[in-house]
């Protein structure tokens, strides 16, 4: 899986609609040649997001939408393998927008920043992709810092069996609360609650989801934990408590959206229940980093968070493993293992 060129993907037109594989170029180039400050660093996991469907697209968004022609931004883990700067050596592990290639230059006047991980690393590296990476992080400011749960409240969350719903759900059960995850299949609603300790789910694909949220939450929902908008944003927006609180975290039926998306039709609940709703990207949290990093471990060692990993091996099937974030067959974190971890 060690390649003596750079295999990249860049991004050869936008889409419309669901990505397609002819949205990128493949290219092979030359391993490229470090200046001093630099490093190089050999992508070990490449991590597919959400977010990657914004980028590709030119639409007002938080970063710069990659250019036609750029390598495909992505967050990654690596290991340097050779170092013009003092502060790395061979060997290190690091993060960061590696991209999608074998090969990123970084620090010095690449424009890349990355960051050292611990070394001996206290966990496993696919739990830096997974629940200590950042979708574990976003699921952790954003539940504790917006939507401040309660013991006795109730948290619903859609999207509840990705990255980001599966740890929201957890760390909701370990502050006390009645958990509902909201997901597209019967077997993610099993291993929702019986392997993640929610209290209940619902198939969105399969079942009314107004009726189906009365009946898991008889007391209604005080946070709503939204990755998702669109109809089932609307259907929870029935049901919401007075002060509830909806961390704004993704919108990801909309993503594809090839029309203007309508807004909420229940939005007058938002009045009504005087309720709080508030969007936050996890980069603005990059300082408190640390606050979740020592939480979620512990909670990992503890056994009070778990976790599933949708490894998908070679760069080479990155154009089409990403379709698996919007058609549902995965559960857990998607990435792409583009070469071996160090022994
Ligand atoms: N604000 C931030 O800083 C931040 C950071 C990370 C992620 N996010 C957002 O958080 C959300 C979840 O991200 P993630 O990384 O954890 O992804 P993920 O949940 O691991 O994967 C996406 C999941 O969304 C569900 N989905 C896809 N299309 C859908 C649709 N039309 N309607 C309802 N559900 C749909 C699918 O599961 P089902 O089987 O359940 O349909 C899919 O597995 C995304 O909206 C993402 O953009 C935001």
């Amino acid at each position: 899986m060690q390649t003596a060129i750079n295999r990249q993907f860049r991004l050869a037109s936008r889409p419309v609609g669901d990505i397609t594989a002819d949205n990128f170029e493949y290219r092979e180039e030359a391993i490229p040649q470090l200046s001093d400050g630099e490093v190089l660093v050999r992508t070990i996991y490449l991590s597919l997001d959400p977010t990657n469907r914004i980028w590709m697209s030119d639409r007002p968004q938080y970063m710069p939408p990659v250019e036609i022609g750029q390598v495909m931004r992505g967050g990654g883990i690596g290991v340097v393998e050779q170092s013009k700067n003092p502060n790395f050596k061979t060997g290190d592990l690091v993060s960061g927008m590696l991209g999608w290639q074998d090969y990123a230059l970084a620090l010095g006047n690449t424009g890349l920043d990355i960051t050292k991980l611990p070394n001996p690393l206290p966990y496993p590296l696919t739990a830096l992709i997974g629940p200590l990476g950042m979708t574990g992080f976003t699921a952790y400011f954003g539940l504790l810092d917006i939507g401040k749960p309660k013991a006795g409240e109730t948290v619903v969350v859609s999207a509840a069996a990705g990255a980001v719903g599966s740890v929201v759900g957890q760390i909701a059960k370990i502050m006390g609360c009645r958990v509902i995850g909201i997901t597209g299949s019967d077997e993610k609603c099993r291993w929702l609650v019986e392997e993640l300790g929610f209290d209940d789910a619902i198939n969105y694909k399969t079942a009314n989801l107004e009726t189906a949220l009365a009946k898991s939450c008889p007391d209604g929902i005080d946070v709503y934990f939204d990755n998702v908008g669109g109809a089932i944003l609307d259907a929870v927006l029935t049901k919401i408590n007075l002060h509830a609180r909806i961390p704004l975290c993704g919108l990801i039926s909309t993503y594809n959206a090839t029309e203007p998306v309508p807004g909420p039709y229940n939005y007058s609940q938002i009045l009504m229940q005087r309720s709080l709703v508030q969007g936050f990207i996890i980069l603005d949290y990059v300082p408190r980093f640390g606050e979740a990093i020592k939480d979620l471990g512990q909670w990992l060692n503890q056994g009070k968070i778990k976790y599933a990993l949708e490894i998908v091996e070679g760069l080479e099937n990155a154009p089409s493993a990403i379709l698996k974030l919007f058609d549902g067959s995965k559960i857990g974190k998607l990435a792409i293992k583009v070469s071996q971890e160090p022994v």
